[in-house]
């Protein structure tokens, strides 16, 4: 039984304390009212309200379409079921880049329209001023390293990232840079393990691993991709816990059978 399972509400100071008291940390993706709940109940630590939004809501093949107006809807929706636990939400492609101002603004926007307790977004030194930004506002920040989707252009694939030195050096150089700037935790995306155990080690702010191995402070998945909705999707690192696509289109099919045989609604349900 985790130390921090009694805890009524996470606070990023929680989960800072949960890296130094070596208790894992759990997180995963929300975009509703409904599932924010049944996560929620579930005990989860940490709740993201992902730009993956735009691939298993909306359908798109890359997390680059999804507006900062919708992100803000999604979180609002997750906020309204959590009880316990800290809800991070990721600023959109285009919204913290270009200028600090900028994404200064976008964040407050989350935090104030969305009623997120915290913002995630992508990328090292290169959006340093953007962080110290946020950071100096009051608002936490979670960094996100290594595959960053919305870079996906830049990378041309979904590949492992940080297999040569060149790129593993500078991953940690960026971890320490955000642990520097007052980042509260990081996104660790599909690196290899030992490349993951030396950046947990190396900062003192907790790394939450997806594709990452087992040494991060956390781990994180998308939640249709861990209960079996998306069929399509079967990276190594992905632990399938349900199989609710086959669920689901059985219950659906059965319906579709009953209601043309007429045998629903029966009696009991009609009034
Ligand atoms: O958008 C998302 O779901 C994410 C996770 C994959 C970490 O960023």
């Amino acid at each position: 039984m985790s130390v921090h399972s009694e805890i009524k509400k996470i606070t990023t100071e929680t989960l800072r304390k949960m890296k130094f008291d070596n208790d894992k940390i759990s997180m995963i993706t929300a975009y509703d009212f409904t599932t924010a709940k049944m996560v929620d109940a579930g005990g989860i630590d940490a709740v993201l309200v992902g730009d993956s939004a735009a691939n298993v809501m909306a359908g798109f093949e890359t997390t680059l379409p999804i507006t900062l107006d919708q992100m803000i809807y999604h979180t609002q929706c997750v906020v309204r079921g959590i009880e316990r636990a800290l809800v991070v939400a990721d600023l959109p492609f285009g919204t913290y880049q270009s200028n600090p101002e900028k994404a200064l603004e976008s964040a407050v926007r989350m935090m104030k329209e969305g009623g997120a307790h915290a913002v995630k977004i992508e990328g090292g030194i290169e959006i340093e001023e953007s962080i110290r930004k946020i950071v100096n506002a009051g608002i936490p920040v979670m960094g996100h390293l290594g595959l960053t989707p919305q870079s996906i252009y830049q990378f041309g694939t979904y590949k492992v990232r940080a297999k040569e030195d060149a790129e593993a050096e500078k991953l940690i150089s960026d971890a320490k840079l955000l642990e520097e700037l007052g980042c509260f935790a990081v996104v660790l995306e599909k690196i290899p393990a030992d490349l993951a155990k030396k950046v947990t080690e190396a900062i003192t702010i907790p790394t939450i691993g997806i594709g990452a191995g087992a040494n991060c402070d956390g781990q994180v998945l998308v939640y249709h991709d861990m209960v079996g909705m998306n069929k399509g999707f079967s990276p190594k690192f992905l632990r399938r816990y349900l199989d609710l696509h086959t669920e689901i289109t059985g219950a659906v099919a059965q319906f579709v059978k009953d209601v043309k045989s007429v045998d629903f609604p029966n009696a009991s349900e009609s009034y």
